[in-house]
């Protein structure tokens, strides 16, 4: 097949893609060809270093991941209602990463139908419908998560909210209903933490109903890269279960050890969900995902004598393919990698922010880290214009980036797990010189004096390095 230029795929788009499907850096939309690791190439073979793809978790087109799929594609591929070894595998490779309790998988195609079966199995479990979900979290695009998904359903187009969803403050001590300038670390869980139980108080009270399921990312990646306050969780979990609901972790972004020191990010808050649901990276870019539970909740849908069937969840292909990126992490000690790595990109932007006075917080665990752009310091108002601008400008050096949260003003860094300390180099110094000539220009603009350090301190989280100081 001959290839279309650009500007052909870009009319047969326009035509026959709907509209809301959009597509990143819209102006002038990328037309990726081929990718290999952390770098995809676009038509004219021009290599752009990807720091979005969380998807490709051990790297494009991992040649192990790549040959795991053809070989058994070229095999067998059926459902599972037949034997086969790849699915019981992945399940048990799956289960051999979770706390005890969580024993029993169910395997669907996507992150969204994950989180669809996850309420399901929560609903018949506890034989409630009220859900807690938190503000700014997006779960996915089916009709049952949109109408969960604060993110979405907030949206002036987007669907009203519905009567048994109840919306929680997002956790979210820089810019968040409580912030770390107005009160202790000690205090904040807490006082996020209690809206949860005043939502569980007001249900029964008003309602006459307990608690259906409490979801949340254990780090609120659309919400802007959060990391919720040390015990947040541990308080919120013994509230719902206090109020007859479980408690699910959606793991589709942050799961498979991208956070470094943990396979999953609810084990970083020290808590055991009910339901677990993974996605994204599970399959390096095929589609597979899975929900995770405890025998009891297995056992409540099983009982219902509904059979759960799912025509591609857990096939021999996508199974097989799931084991390979797991053999991977492992054989190239992603997590060690991501550990390492992660805490050297998060050093780099924290020394970066004390050069740029637009930068107010760097926050980030492993391979998952947000900058937020912002107007002032002190009062934390969020720039959404530089971080436009910064998206832009990396892309135009070859350098991709995005950017989310509530104000779209926090710069998302979620690369492929190989991610190398150059790659960091790379995108924090050019991130430097692109702040710094937007800087001069407004300068210029307004006539002001450059000054190279600004006066305020941005929201550090630890004592950094001198040796990194110099470096950068
Ligand atoms: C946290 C989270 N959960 C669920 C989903 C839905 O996953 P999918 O797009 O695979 O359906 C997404 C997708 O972005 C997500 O970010």
């Amino acid at each position: 097949m001959e290839q279309m230029t650009k500007k052909e795929t870009i009319a047969l788009r326009d035509k026959h893609i709907g509209k809301s499907c959009q597509l990143f850096f819209r102006q002038d939309p990328l037309k990726i060809m081929r990718a290999k690791a952390q770098y995809m190439y676009d038509e004219k073979g021009d290599a752009y270093l990807d720091c979005i793809n969380n998807v490709a978790h051990v790297g494009h087109c991992h040649p192990a991941v790549v040959e795991a799929g053809c070989r058994q594609m070229s095999i067998l591929n059926t459902n599972n209602r037949f034997l086969h070894d790849n699915i019981v595998l992945c399940a048990q490779r799956i289960i051999n990463t979770m706390p005890d309790k969580l024993s029993v998988c169910y395997f669907v195609n996507s992150g969204s139908e994950a989180n669809d079966l996850a309420l399901r199995l929560a609903q018949i479990h506890t034989g409630n419908r009220q859900v807690i979900t938190l503000e700014h979290a997006y779960h996915g695009h089916l009709t049952s998560l949109i109408d969960i998904s604060h993110y979405k359903f907030n949206l002036p187009g987007g669907p009203p909210q519905k009567d048994y969803v109840h919306v929680a403050s997002c956790p979210d001590t820089y810019r968040g209903k409580y912030r770390d300038s107005d009160y202790a670390k000690e205090e904040l869980s807490k006082l996020y933490s209690d809206e949860i139980l005043t939502i569980c108080q007001n249900v029964s009270s008003e309602k006459g109903e307990k608690i259906c399921a409490f979801i949340a990312e254990s780090l609120l990646s659309c919400g802007g890269q959060i990391i919720p306050p040390d015990n947040y969780m541990k308080n919120v979990y013994d509230h719902v279960r206090q109020n007859g609901g479980v408690c699910i972790a959606d793991e589709v972004q942050v799961g498979f050890g991208r956070l470094g020191k943990h396979w999953w990010g609810f084990q970083m808050h020290d808590v055991i969900p009910d339901i677990v649901t993974m996605g994204k990276p599970m399959g390096n870019g095929h589609p597979i995902a899975a929900v995770v539970t405890t025998e009891e909740i297995a056992e409540s849908f099983r009982r219902t004598g509904v059979e759960y069937f799912n025509t591609y969840g857990g096939n021999p292909v996508s199974c097989a393919i799931a084991n390979a990126v797991f053999d991977t992490i492992e054989k190239e000690n992603l997590r060690e990698h991501a550990l390492v790595v992660g805490e050297y990109l998060f050093d780099s932007c924290q020394i970066l922010a004390k050069k740029h006075a637009c930068i107010g917080d760097v926050r980030g665990v492993g391979l998952f880290l947000g900058i937020e752009m912002v107007k002032d310091r002190d009062l934390r108002t969020p720039d959404k214009a530089t971080a436009s601008y910064v998206l832009k400008r990396m892309r135009e050096e070859h350098i991709l980036v995005s950017a989310d949260g509530p104000e779209c003003n926090v710069i998302k860094i979620k690369p492929p797990m190989v991610f190398t300390k150059e790659n960091v180099d790379e995108v924090v110094s050019t991130l430097d010189r692109v702040l710094k000539e937007l800087r001069d220009s407004q300068q210029k603009s307004s006539n002001v004096k450059s000054t190279e350090v600004p006066s305020k301190e941005p929201r550090t989280r630890k004592s950094l390095k001198e040796d990194r100081i110099k470096s950068i």
